[in-house]
């Protein structure tokens, strides 16, 4: 299904969200400035196109993983980051099978990406098992919008007219109908900072993004005794 909508993902991306997708990007690194210091090791899961990716190394991370397993978005990702004069490593890999050793980043991060993996609870896990001690997660993902009317008036748009403006663009109404349809069944934002716990993350908070509609959870790996 990516393969199918890389070539107009960015595009659909910012013209769906009216470009806030940009925005919430930004604030992810700015969450996690204090530990995009030189030496840090980041690794940003379900890279696609690597908008994230380069916005982490630009905060100043100098070493930053892209990792995804649709080879046409890694592909398009690569092309884009060949001008910026801070590097981003682009590779192939399943976010549910990471090619890493056990505690081997500083930071990892995932943006609209866990909603997509066949196991959240297991993305998270994963996500948790390649984190150094005091090491920094952020989980960037649709969620819930908390103002009622504001909910109503967004569940039309995300439900009636982002599938036909996406499909028309993208070639592919399927995964513009994935879009809503996944995210519905993705837990809201209690839930999903309550699986982080579960999952072993410490320190769990979330932000409220654009009224809900995203929202970006935060969580650390202990740090050893
Ligand atoms: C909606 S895109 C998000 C891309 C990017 N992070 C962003 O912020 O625009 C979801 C990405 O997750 C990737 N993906 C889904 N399941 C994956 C998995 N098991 N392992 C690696 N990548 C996966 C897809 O290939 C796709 O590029």
């Amino acid at each position: 299904m990516f393969a199918g909508i890389a070539r107009r993902y960015d595009l659909l991306n910012h013209l769906l969200s009216g470009n806030a997708d940009k925005r919430w990007r930004r604030l992810v690194a700015r969450t996690l400035e204090s530990s995009l210091v030189e030496g840090a090791r980041v690794l940003d899961v379900a890279c696609g196109t690597g908008d994230l990716s380069r916005v982490l190394a630009r905060a100043g991370a100098a070493s930053v993983i892209g990792l995804d397993f649709c080879r046409p978005m890694l592909e398009i990702a690569r092309r884009k980051a060949a001008d910026d004069n801070r590097a981003v490593l682009f590779i192939e890999g399943d976010a549910l099978r990471l090619p890493f050793a056990d505690e081997s980043f500083d930071v990892v991060t995932i943006a609209f990406g866990l909603r997509n993996l066949a196991g959240v609870e297991e993305g998270l896990r994963e996500l948790l098992r390649i984190l150094k001690p005091g090491g920094r997660a952020a989980v960037l993902e649709f969620s819930s919008p908390v103002v009622p009317g504001f909910r109503a008036l967004f569940r039309f748009y995300f439900t009636r007219l982002l599938p036909r403006i996406g499909g028309w663009v993208s070639g592919s109404r399927g995964a513009y109908s994935y879009l809503p349809d996944s995210v519905s069944r993705f837990p809201d934002q209690e839930r999903l900072a309550a699986l982080m716990r579960e999952a072993g993350f410490e320190e769990v908070g979330y932000r409220n993004l654009t009224g809900g509609i995203a929202a970006l959870h935060t969580g650390t790996r202990a740090r050893r005794m």
